[in-house]
């Protein structure tokens, strides 16, 4: 199956040139769904020099950056954002303002291919949310076609470039994300892994080396997270594809606000908040089980 990695989605008409993952490791939790993977890196020599590449590019434009956007709220680094924004008070969806510089990291191929390979192993490990994703995402995008996502290759609707020279997290959850979603991460920079650089998951009990290059697919909105510090002279930034759960709930309330939803629809709305008592059964059967997956793959891309 590894090496079925390459078209997944078929209604948006994403195409992913990656290379099988060289090792993945599945993470389960107790009746058997994939709730984190451990995706590494794609089975290409290649890969070192996009990694490289991206490295490079977060150290050179790091020096530029003059306020950062985000300072502080995961971590002791600044970091920018791209893609559709939503929430904080925001009435509806919009583009996130792209200046040169962030521009300048969303045309590089090596983030262009890292954004790829992570939207593939999502497709691949967790084919009915990935599908819930596009479903959920093609209403969106056909009531607003304005809107961009940061990379066309990949389902995500937002990017964070998270520069060093230290790029250690809190431990934290990210309550704006897809609670019942798989977030990507990858770790980059010049450190060693062994010494630190660990992502944690803190329900789960989990501390696991995350080497340069190496990307992660977890549940981010409903897991605490963070890594461990590295050596003082040592570099590390990353680099982020997620979506943010208020577009879903956007979607979900006729493409309105919440208060607009109950203002114009009451009956509707009220509905709406009874059926929340049985969605987290709905969500949870959106992961696959292991035993399970080559049917969804199946099932769902038609391979
Ligand atoms: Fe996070």
């Amino acid at each position: 199956m590894e090496g079925a990695c390459h078209v997944f989605d078929r209604s948006l008409h994403l195409f992913n040139s990656v290379f099988p993952a060289r090792r993945t490791i599945l993470i389960k939790d107790v009746h058997g769904r994939i709730i984190v993977i451990l995706a590494g890196r794609p089975n290409d020599p290649s890969w070192d020099t996009c990694i490289q590449d991206a490295v490079l590019a977060m150290k050179t434009l790091a020096e530029k950056i003059v306020e950062p956007t985000e300072f502080f709220r995961r971590g002791a680094f600044p970091s920018i954002a791209a893609g559709i924004s939503y929430g904080g008070g925001q009435t509806e969806p919009c583009n996130l303002g792209t200046t040169e510089l962030v521009r300048s990291l969303l045309e590089h191929p090596s983030f262009i291919r890292m954004a790829n390979f992570a939207n593939s192993v999502f497709a691949r490990y967790a084919p009915k949310l990935y599908q819930y994703y596009c479903s959920t995402l093609d209403l969106l995008f056909n009531q607003m076609p304005h809107l961009r996502r940061p990379f066309p290759g990949s389902i995500f609707t937002a990017a964070s470039f998270n520069f060093g020279p230290q790029t250690v997290t809190y431990c934290h959850v990210d309550q704006a994300n897809v609670p019942f979603g798989l977030c990507a991460i990858a770790a980059l920079g010049d450190f060693d892994p062994e010494k630190g650089g660990h992502v944690y998951l803190w329900e789960l009990g989990l501390v696991i080396e995350f080497p340069s290059g190496s990307i992660i697919k977890l549940p981010s909105g409903s897991v605490h997270h963070g890594n461990t510090p590295i050596r003082p002279h040592e570099f590390r930034c990353s680099f982020t594809t997620y979506c943010a759960g208020g577009l879903f709930r956007w979607v979900a309330y006729g493409f309105r606000t919440a208060a607009a939803f109950a203002r114009r629809d009451p009956v509707g709305k009220r509905r709406f908040n009874a059926s929340l008592s049985t969605r987290w059964r709905e969500c949870l059967n959106l992961f696959s089980k292991a035993s399970e997956l080559t049917n969804n793959v199946r099932a769902v891309f038609g391979l």
